[in-house]
């Protein structure tokens, strides 16, 4: 295919945005700045505007994992293991990970080598629900809920949390289910409480759900209709 059919396939160009990008230099096929609309692209072509991936160029690849407590949500680690460790495929360091979990946090994580789709996932106005199972190691109230509703000020970002909907199991379990990803969100909202998060497992990201024949550490490849789903 014509790479400015290509282009002005996406739905956010126009035949006119296409010409602009490709002379302002921002369009890369297999690593080559091309400004020739007319340069032919395949389907295992990588194309890139500016350092977003448009087309990856290698097939596309999905892994759900078990995180297990203990492992760093990262590629390379100096000291502990990370999640890519888990791993064991081949190219495995074209992977990255979409929304990462603390150190000691276990449960769902996502993996493929497809920025677009994990950009879906992650990217706030998406706003798919990520659904926490927590203790806690203070006793918490029902008056929690109305507050994880109406949102937590952040002043390192200047923001209020978006209305999250808890779930109280018990005194010291609970249910979360947020919208957002911002740094150790969870754990900074139950702070306002002075009130620490002793377990936080992630179960499921918008509609997809940790397996449950999966044991922590590890993984499967994501079905084609879960792929689908984001
Ligand atoms: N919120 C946290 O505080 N930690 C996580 O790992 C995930 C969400």
């Amino acid at each position: 295919m014509r790479l400015d059919r290509f282009l002005s396939n996406l739905p956010r160009f126009s035949r006119k945005d296409v010409r602009f990008a490709l002379l302002a230099d921002r369009v890369k096929v297999d690593g080559r700045t091309i400004r020739d609309p007319l340069h032919e692209v395949r389907e295992f072509s990588e194309i890139l505007l500016d350092d977003e991936v448009l087309q990856i160029g290698k097939p596309a690849r999905y892994f759900m994992l078990h995180k297990p407590q203990g492992c760093v949500s990262a590629t390379v680690d100096p000291e502990h293991p990370t999640v890519l460790d888990l791993i064991h495929e081949p190219d495995k360091h074209d992977l990255h990970i979409a929304g990462r979990l603390d150190f000691n946090t276990s449960g769902l994580m996502l993996i493929t080598n497809d920025g677009q789709w994990s950009r879906r996932l992650t990217q706030p106005v998406t706003k798919l629900p990520k659904i926490y199972y927590i203790e806690t190691e203070r006793e918490m109230g029902e008056h929690y809920v109305a507050k994880f509703a109406q949102g937590f000020y952040f002043a390192f970002e200047d923001l209020t949390t978006q209305p999250a909907h808890l779930t109280l199991l018990d005194s010291h379990r609970a249910r979360l289910s947020i919208v957002e990803g911002r740094y150790h969100q969870v754990k900074r909202m139950f702070g306002f409480y002075d009130n620490k998060v002793t377990r936080l497992h992630r179960e499921s990201m918008g509609p997809l759900a940790l397996d449950p024949a999966l044991e922590p550490g590890e993984y499967r490849a994501l079905t084609a209709e879960e792929i689908q789903q984001i």
